[in-house]
């Protein structure tokens, strides 16, 4: 990429407004309301960011069978199937970098008083092995992990393994939820306060019924926090541009994560309806 076309980003950076979106109480970057917009994003993460230059997987260890994470005080288990990874379609049998980054800014948002959890309803897409539901329960909310109907079984068994009243303030369940097909009634009567996704924007056939589904998830409260691998740029550019037709999207700078859970090969974004 010519540098020249990295610092006219950079500049264009500066431009972007810096807001408080949903009922996030940290300030994020929100991206600019035009035709360009996701394409600059992209140039800026893969221009600026340059996520090659550091190593994926660097808060998991997918070989191995159980991933140990301390979390709100919790020594915390998350049982893996490495395995599983072998089968196509299959992806969320083990963590993600993305998760870990996800379910540590949700520890730290809280702490820093910058978010509320406690008592909110709260529903994860794709939950894969389920840390970030987990966490989001420990933390007081009323949680709804959700995955495709055969990826259930892990997610059940990580939080029997990791949840029980005694270190848990909320609550946890587990559901199907296939996105793009209407959610049950209970997950949108009343809307939740929150949408969670980590590492769910990897794939363009997936995107139009990811975004489907976040749609119909979200009401006008509804704050959605989605933090995702910087692995492809096509399919985030394509993400972001749809995302812009309904939601105002908003980044979240690293200096707001967990300082232990920085990655430049993650991004994480805010989300509201418009
Ligand atoms: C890369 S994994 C991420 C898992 C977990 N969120 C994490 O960060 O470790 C993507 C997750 O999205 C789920 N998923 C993919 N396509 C889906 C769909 N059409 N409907 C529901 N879930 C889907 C997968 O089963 C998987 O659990």
């Amino acid at each position: 990429m010519a540098s020249g076309t990295v610092a006219e980003s950079e500049i264009e950076e500066e431009e972007e407004e810096e807001i408080k979106l949903g009922s996030y109480d940290g300030k994020v970057r929100v991206l600019r309301e035009d035709e360009e917009a996701a394409a600059g994003e992209i140039m800026l993460l893969w221009g600026i960011q340059q996520p090659t230059f550091s190593k994926p997987n660097s808060f998991v260890a997918q070989s191995s069978l159980q991933l140990k994470l301390d979390a709100c005080g919790h020594s915390l288990s998350i049982l893996q199937s490495p395995s599983s990874l072998s089968t196509p379609g299959v992806t969320g049998s083990v963590m993600w970098d993305s998760g870990v980054v996800l379910g540590k800014f949700l520890e730290h948002a809280v702490d820093s008083g910058l978010l509320l959890l406690h008592g909110k309803k709260v529903v994860e897409l794709g939950s894969g092995c389920g840390l970030v539901g987990c966490i989001a329960a420990i933390l007081g909310a009323q949680v709804t992990l959700t995955d495709l109907p055969d990826r259930l079984r892990l997610l059940k068994k990580n939080i029997e393994t990791n949840l029980r009243h005694g270190n848990m303030r909320g609550s946890a369940v587990v559901k199907e939820l296939i996105w793009g097909d209407d959610p049950d009634q209970d997950l949108i009567d009343p809307f939740p306060d929150y949408v969670l996704g980590s590492d769910v924007v990897y794939s363009e056939g997936a995107v139009v019924d990811l975004l489907d589904t976040l749609v119909q998830l979200c009401g006008a409260q509804t704050t959605i926090f989605l933090s995702g691998e910087l692995r492809n740029d096509a399919v985030l550019e394509y993400f972001l541009d749809a995302a812009m037709k309904d939601f105002v999207v908003g980044r979240v700078e690293q200096t707001q994560w967990h300082p232990d859970y920085c990655s430049r090969r993650v991004a994480m974004y805010v989300m509201v309806k418009k």
